[in-house]
């Protein structure tokens, strides 16, 4: 309950995305949530939910362990630019992206052009104790996780600060409060007054 008097003020913020399409978009790095966040938002907004990450193993046929280990990163962040951009030429969609997506130049206008973005942020700490356990995201295939995931937040917060029209603080939010967050900005960012 506590969390949600800091969202509700930071709702006075939210700036309208009228000249760009119809859609919400979730940018952030790995375990910030926006996989669960988007498609709950996605039902309550009466949107549909579509996930970078999904479409490319789609795409791909493959997991995206296997992607990186058979075809490398270049190849998987070719496809991420490609679902990216068929996403962008839709409208009515909550998309959640995968936390790369911002370090491809191409695609930052892109995610600007698509919808309005929000950007779910999490401290280091935070994300590794989120990710610990799961063996899916093959950078995190290190000797030492957490020291990857500092590194690789330090180089990625300006591209998504550089990206985002609103930001949300997950740290100490519950998965309910997020969602409510983001649900509100979106209702004010996108839906007509
Ligand atoms: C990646 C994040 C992953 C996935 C891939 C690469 C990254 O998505 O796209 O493993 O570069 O941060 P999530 O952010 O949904 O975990």
């Amino acid at each position: 309950m506590l969390g949600k008097r800091p969202v509700l003020s930071m709702l006075a913020e939210v700036n309208t995305a009228s000249e760009r399409s119809h859609n919400l978009i979730l940018i952030g790095f790995m375990g910030t949530g926006k996989t669960t966040v988007g498609k709950r938002v996605a039902r309550s907004l009466g949107f549909r939910f579509v996930d970078t990450d999904a479409l490319i193993v789609k795409k791909a046929g493959k997991s995206i362990p296997k992607i990186f280990e058979d075809d490398g990163e270049t190849e998987f962040r070719a496809l991420e630019t490609k679902v990216l951009r068929e996403c962008a030429g839709k409208t009515g969609q909550v998309i959640s992206t995968g936390g790369g997506i911002v370090t491809i130049d191409e695609n930052r206008p892109l995610l600007k052009e698509a919808g309005y973005v929000i950007w779910l942020k999490a401290e280091a700490e935070v994300i590794y104790e989120r990710v610990r356990r799961n063996r899916e995201r093959p950078l995190l295939h290190t000797a030492n996780p957490e020291e990857t995931i500092k590194k690789l937040l330090d180089s990625r917060v300006s591209l998504y600060k550089e990206c985002a029209d609103f930001t949300i603080a997950t740290d100490n939010l519950t998965m309910e409060e997020t969602c409510f967050g983001v649900t509100e900005c979106a209702r004010l960012a996108l839906e007509p007054t």
